[in-house]
């Protein structure tokens, strides 16, 4: 059933009801449409806008569908225009005509933007808590190779040796940037448009205070305008998710590398890896890929928003129902790599022996050497030099520095001694490194603590937002 067809003296064609039709994009929103409309129509009971016994009954037919939706006993009809009309028609069906003062004091408009809040709010509670599920992993993984030196990259060339903890709780600190923004896009869309009406709210005394707090909101919307033309916390939402898509995606690559032959840093768990239907040895990181790959899709739901709004003017224009798609594709994108993701690294096996080697090649303790220069009172500038010729030399006669003798390593410079060897062994070269944020175990652990913390005060929040 339409819920406009007085205006018109014919049928609208076959081909616009399909193009104009939204429902198989926004049915998933049948709850948050039935507690807005159940908000609303106390509140039109309570301001004497409709009878209390409508409102009743109202209250209790919507309660019923809802129940009957999540039972399977009312299936949504995909012949419906939309969401709206659906829950609106069968109400009506069900409990008669009072269903029909339902819509009293309210349009389309402002109901598709409070559903929509609705909606976008829950999936970022459920979103940001994922992220802190992702964190704990990385948590977790980082005290069990606080000691599992490997190499740090720069350039993708061997620089100075870390450890995985120290590698991997970088994410960590990118992902309490995305757990940041997910709350303040929350915190910012958290104001009810409903009561905005079509455009220029309604002659009705309506309480959309008493609206605002039903639905857990902070206030309703100030201007009844920008309420029904604003989808600013759509496009904030998918730019957040968008950027926790970018980090995990880097992330990903990493793994795909670890895995490869040539690294062979890590193995991925039998139930996160797929095989090749033509080369029996093949084990393959599509978990990874596929999320590198996902990052795209979500970065063009990004897109597809920003671009939709960019040529509207106020107020509602029907291209805003396009929001959605975008919209929820890029939520569930989102919301099924962090798990995946999570799932992976938490059964990932770390090859600490074959980091550790790794790091022993590549001069990654250069910088050490010139650093033991200094300490010895030799200018930076010269012991950069002197140790830049140590690493020819060492090239040349395919040893690694630590393989110098006392001698050999004299030859270069009259600084060195027989503590030289101390100075640039690998643990050394990492436990020395223990500013604020730098890897030796005793700055990692200082990270580990303040995430840990991080982790545990949002749980918190998140229990208290709804
Ligand atoms: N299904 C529509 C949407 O998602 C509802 C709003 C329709 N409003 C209107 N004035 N035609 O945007």
């Amino acid at each position: 059933m339409k819920l406009w067809g007085g205006r018109f003296k014919s049928g609208v064609n076959e081909l616009v009801n399909t193009f104009n039709a939204s429902i198989s994009i926004d049915s998933r929103m049948y709850k948050e449409d039935i507690i807005g409309s159940l908000a609303h129509v106390k509140m039109l009971g309570r301001q004497g806008i409709i009878s209390s016994k409508d409102s009743e009954k109202i209250v209790n037919g919507l309660n019923e569908i809802l129940k009957r939706i999540e039972n399977g006993v009312i299936d949504i009809d995909n012949a419906s225009e939309d969401i709206h009309s659906f829950i609106e028609s069968t109400l009506t069906y069900y409990i008669g005509d009072e269903g029909k003062k339902l819509h009293t004091g309210r349009s389309r408009n402002d109901q598709v933007a409070l559903d929509t809040k609705l909606y976008v709010k829950k999936y970022l509670i459920v979103v940001a808590n994922q992220v802190l599920n992702l964190q704990t992993v990385i948590l977790n993984k980082a005290k069990e190779n606080i000691n599992t030196i490997m190499p740090g990259y720069t350039h993708m060339q061997k620089a100075q040796p870390i450890t995985f903890a120290h590698h991997i709780m970088a994410y960590a600190e990118m992902l309490k940037r995305d757990y940041g923004r997910l709350v303040d896009c929350y915190d910012r869309m958290n104001e009810m448009p409903l009561g905005s009406g079509a455009l220029a709210t309604s002659t009705y005394p309506i309480d959309r205070n008493f609206v605002s707090n039903e639905l857990g909101f902070n206030n309703p919307t100030i201007n009844s305008i920008d309420s029904v033309s604003d989808r600013d916390y759509a496009i904030e939402a998918l730019s957040a998710l968008s950027l926790i898509m970018m980090h995990l995606s880097r992330f990903s690559e990493e793994v795909i590398l670890w895995c490869t032959d040539e690294f062979n840093f890590v193995e991925l768990d039998d139930a996160y890896s797929t095989g090749s239907s033509i080369m029996p040895q093949k084990k393959n990181p599509d978990v990874a890929e596929l999320v590198r790959g996902k990052t795209g899709r979500v970065y063009g739901d990004l897109m597809t928003l920003l671009t939709v709004m960019k040529g509207i003017p106020l107020a509602y224009n029907k291209d805003m129902q396009e929001d959605k798609e975008s919209l929820f594709d890029g939520l569930d994108t989102v919301l099924l790599s962090i798990q995946t993701f999570t799932g992976m690294l938490d059964t990932m096996k770390i090859k600490k022996d074959v980091m550790n080697k790794a790091a022993s090649g590549g001069f990654t303790n250069a910088t050490d050497v010139a650093d033991y220069l200094v300490k010895k009172g030799e200018a930076f500038r010269n012991a950069h030099e002197i140790v830049g010729k140590i690493v020819l030399y060492c090239i040349d006669e395919n040893k690694t520095i630590y393989d110098l003798t006392l001698g050999e390593f004299k030859s270069f410079s009259p600084f060195f001694e027989e503590d030289v060897y101390k100075a640039i062994d690998l643990i050394t070269c990492v436990e020395g490194r223990s500013v604020m944020g730098g890897p030796s175990s005793s700055s990692v652990q200082n990270q580990i603590s303040l995430l840990e913390n991080f982790i545990g005060e949002k749980l918190e929040v998140l229990k208290c937002l709804k």
